[in-house]
């Protein structure tokens, strides 16, 4: 997954690690639980919006965003007039992240705020979906009154027709399991794609890492038909799309009667006309050989960029977590790529404080960090999750500890990450320019390593590839003059 939270975020993060206890004693009369079946948006009447605003708040990682995107999608169909702010909505979707505490905590504080929306606008209805709502499923409605309806990750096509039934029969209602049978046959939907955007090839997990909460909340892995992605492809092109990042919790599990992700990697690169690909997020254990030739045979059209979470550098530690693979494994798959990709980028996801982690272990981590070189990384604190394994192991590390030791992770990066983007400065980079600044006269777009540039440009390099030289680069940013 691509968490889109800063990386000092858990930096500011407060020590509060509990999970949230419901009290579960309130009397709930009109809760009702159902599946609501996988009747097509299509049935629903066309107009249950009749022209009221939708508002949707969205959380976590890039599979949120385009989930809320898919929302949004399917209510303008069914007349909702998207809007700007919660107080001019008459529908409030909350969608929701559970990765870490923190996360669950800006839900429910969020929700808190709609209480007095609601009190000024009692026909506001308020539903909370995404990866809380699964999690939370009644428990949400019964302790947060305000909440009108819940929907689960796989419920988010069923939509339609839970806010119609909302509207009509005014009763409290959730919507959150898993349509474990059904094939994952879905269409991108997006509204405004611009000119890089995201296409889901794949959802859910199952690899179990005793850490994440991810394989309960999107559950069982599924993978799209090809066909179906290289429909979507051609159709983001016919729309001005010229870069696409293939998205799933776990890109290189992919799996369609016998076409594996470096085919299908293949077949975006020559059976569409799309001229960059990226995609989010691989695992170490599934990234062979094949990928690597393939990203290599490809690299005119797949970007030489692989976000790659290693986790912890500490064998032990990786052992405990479930991944799969060896501190000496990860650095092997790593110098394949290298070898394979020569200008390779690579970022990481890292946790610190996991349970049971030495202070040896973190150091291994560190050392890890600076033997791979990895340009970015995403360092997050551990935080317990509900279900999961590790947050019932009792060797559970201090808070301050876990503090301590992502603020000694980022210093010792950030120290890295300066020098080694300097070598950038001077360089000319070919940038897919994506859209204008907010500063008046600039432009921004990305290198084929993923890199951020800014430069002075004329709206009209939107959806085109520039050289653009470099003139000051830091470590998530770069400033650059156009070529001509
Ligand atoms: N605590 C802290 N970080 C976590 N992540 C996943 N689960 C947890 C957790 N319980 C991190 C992992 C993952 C990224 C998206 O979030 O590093 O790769
Ligand atoms: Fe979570 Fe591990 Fe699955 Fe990634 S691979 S979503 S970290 S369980």
């Amino acid at each position: 997954m691509v968490d889109q939270s800063s990386q000092n975020e858990d930096l500011m993060q407060d020590s509060n690690l509990n999970e949230h206890h419901h009290s579960s004693e309130d009397s709930f009369q009109s809760l009702i639980e159902e599946n609501l079946g996988a009747e097509p948006a299509e049935k629903v009447n066309q107009d249950v919006g009749a022209g009221r605003g939708v508002y949707i708040s969205t959380y976590g990682c890039q599979m949120n965003v385009n989930d809320s995107e898919r929302m949004y999608s399917l209510l303008e169909m069914q007349n909702f007039v998207p809007v700007q702010t919660p107080e001019e909505a008459d529908l409030i979707l909350v969608n929701s992240c559970s990765i870490r505490e923190k996360a669950v905590h800006k839900v429910y504080s969020e929700v808190g705020t709609f209480r007095k929306l609601k009190d000024k606008k009692p026909d506001l209805k308020i539903g909370v979906g995404g990866c809380v709502g699964q999690q939370e499923k009644e428990n949400l409605i019964k302790t947060q009154p305000m909440i009108d309806f819940v929907f689960g990750t796989d419920q988010i096509d069923n939509l339609p027709q839970l806010v119609a039934q909302i509207y009509t029969d005014k009763t409290k209602r959730i919507s959150a399991k898993f349509e474990h049978r059904a094939p994952y046959h879905v269409e991108t939907l997006v509204r405004n794609p611009g000119v890089a955007t995201f296409v889901n090839i794949a959802k859910g997990c199952d690899n179990f890492c005793t850490f994440c909460v991810v394989p309960y909340t999107r559950g069982r892995e599924k993978s799209r038909p090809l066909q179906h992605i290289l429909a979507d492809v051609r159709t983001l092109i016919q729309r001005g799309v010229k870069e696409v990042t293939l998205l799933g919790q776990n890109v290189n599990s992919y799996k369609d009667s016998g076409i594996d992700f470096a085919d299908l990697m293949a077949a975006v690169a020559t059976e569409t006309d799309i001229e960059r690909i990226r995609f989010t997020t691989s695992h170490p254990k599934d990234f062979n050989q094949k990928l690597a030739d393939t990203m290599a045979l490809h690299n005119t059209k797949i970007m030489e960029y692989v976000h790659l979470p290693c986790q912890s550098g500490s064998s032990r530690v990786l052992d405990r977590m479930n991944r799969n693979y060896t501190r000496e494994h990860y650095l092997e798959k790593i110098a394949m790529l290298k070898k394979s990709i020569p200008n390779l980028v690579l970022s990481t996801d890292i946790i610190v404080g996991f349970p049971g982690e030495t202070e040896e272990d973190f150091m291994e981590t560190v050392n890890l960090v600076h033997e791979v070189g990895f340009e970015t990384i995403f360092a997050f604190k551990y935080s317990p999750r509900p279900f999961t394994k590790a947050a019932k192991f009792e060797d559970q590390i201090d808070e301050a500890v876990k503090t301590e030791r992502l603020n000694r992770l980022f210093d010792s990066h950030d120290a890295m990450a300066f020098e080694m983007v300097k070598s950038y400065e001077g360089q000319i980079l070919k940038i897919l320019v994506e859209k204008a600044d907010r500063e008046f006269g600039k432009v921004q777009g990305r290198s084929t390593s993923n890199k951020l540039v800014h430069f002075l440009g004329s709206p009209d390099l939107i959806g085109k590839t520039v050289d653009v030289k470099i003139t000051k680069a830091f470590p998530a940013v770069f400033r650059g003059e156009l070529v001509q």
